[in-house]
């Protein structure tokens, strides 16, 4: 019923979260000792929640593409690495939906690399990534906090909203952003602070370039996070109302990150080792917009050096003008067109009571696809 959004920077320096910061410290320093190891965490997301459980649940050494630092939180946190690889999980699947009509769609090369050699670039595509996975782990977090499967956190202890109505109760489990937030800022940034690089070296602002992008997938989060109310009392007399704190869709935080994609900001590393702005004339990304390094490659023609598939046989849309239409599609390629049938339910009727009567027609349509 009511819903009021929820703005302000993110929780930092609560004090409940000092003993978390210091276990983080101890496992970022320890990492640093040991050297960071190839391969992406977003493996995790590759593993079925089965796999997680029981006797043969893998240990912190055996899960995919942890790092030294990530592999130290996982024992320390054992548990949440149901919601990390669920996080993943659901960022892979929303980056698909997101990417199905353009060139670069998304698609897994192979099951090491994920997202493959694309993620080496330090392109827009790369950044999307970067921040719709921190996203993924702070939602699937969050949410286990609130069903009570995490032993170190449970519902939101967030504070009532000062512009909530007085008579309003602030209550109920609300999804706890506050830990999924900062878990994830320990758990996904701690690669990126295993190693020390040369200031103003390309290595360094690719590194910085990830830190931003992560944490803007973390407030995305945040932002689109919203207190929810609900009605009590004897048949909807609604004579008490709850609110609390409510996560959105996952679906939500994936349109918005596409929408800082599309207006992401190219950046590059100065030598005092700091990012700034590629052409002064633009804009100065905030925390919440996404910063991208090297342009992308066109993805127009299969090349597994970028992790680039190519077009060839995609389908595309001949009147569409926008990513999907053929010719923007199919770089100016052409496209073939194939006629198929299809059957399709058609004249269905009602009859009663209570079925739904069809026939099957069969049609034909063209079907286009890149040269
Ligand atoms: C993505 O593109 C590749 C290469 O063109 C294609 O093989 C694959 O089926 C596409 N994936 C999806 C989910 O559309
Ligand atoms: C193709 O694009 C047009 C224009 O954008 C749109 O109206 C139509 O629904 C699209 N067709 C399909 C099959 O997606």
């Amino acid at each position: 019923m009511a819903q009021n959004k929820l703005v302000g920077p993110p929780f930092l320096g609560k004090r409940q979260f000092f003993n978390l910061f210091i276990t983080l410290l101890l496992a970022v320093t320890e990492a640093a000792r040991r050297s960071s190891p190839a391969g992406s965490w977003l493996r995790m997301g590759m593993l079925t929640s089965d796999a997680l459980k029981g006797e043969e649940a893998p240990g912190c050494q055996n899960l995919p593409g942890l790092s030294v630092g990530q592999s130290r939180l996982c024992q320390l946190y054992t548990d949440h690495m149901t919601p990390v690889s669920v996080g993943a999980k659901q960022a892979l699947l929303e980056c698909r939906h997101q990417f199905q009509h353009r060139r670069w769609n998304c698609s897994l090369l192979d099951d090491v690399n994920v997202l493959g050699p694309a993620i080496n670039i330090a392109s827009r595509e790369s950044a999307f990534a970067h921040a719709l996975s921190a996203a993924g782990v702070t939602h699937a977090v969050a949410r286990s906090c609130r069903d009570g499967q995490l032993q170190s956190c449970g519902c939101s202890r967030m504070g009532r909203p000062q512009d909530l109505r007085k008579d309003w109760v602030w209550g109920g489990c609300g999804d706890n952003l506050e830990y999924g937030y900062k878990f994830t800022q320990g758990f996904v940034d701690v690669r990126e602070r295993e190693r020390k690089y040369k200031r103003g070296t390309r290595e360094q602002g690719r590194s910085l370039m990830n830190l931003h992008n992560n944490e803007a997938g973390r407030r995305a989060v945040i932002k689109k996070s919203r207190v929810t109310c609900k009605c009590h009392g004897v048949s909807g007399s609604c004579s008490l109302i709850t609110c609390w704190q409510q996560l959105p869709t996952f679906r939500e935080v994936g349109d918005f990150i596409r929408e800082k994609y599309d207006g992401a900001t190219e950046v590059r590393v100065n030598k005092r080792g700091r990012l700034q702005l590629g052409d002064p004339r633009y804009r100065v990304p905030t925390a919440n917009d996404l910063v991208y390094l090297e342009d992308s490659p066109n993805y127009c023609v299969a090349d597994p050096t970028i992790g680039s598939l190519g077009t060839t046989g995609r389908s595309c849309n001949r009147t569409s003008q926008d990513m999907d239409g053929c010719n923007l599609l199919c770089c100016g390629r052409g496209y073939n067109t194939l006629k198929t049938t299809i059957r399709e339910r058609c004249n269905c009727k009602f009859k009663w009571c209570c079925e739904v009567q069809c026939k099957t027609c069969i049609k034909t349509i063209d079907v286009h696809t890149c040269k």
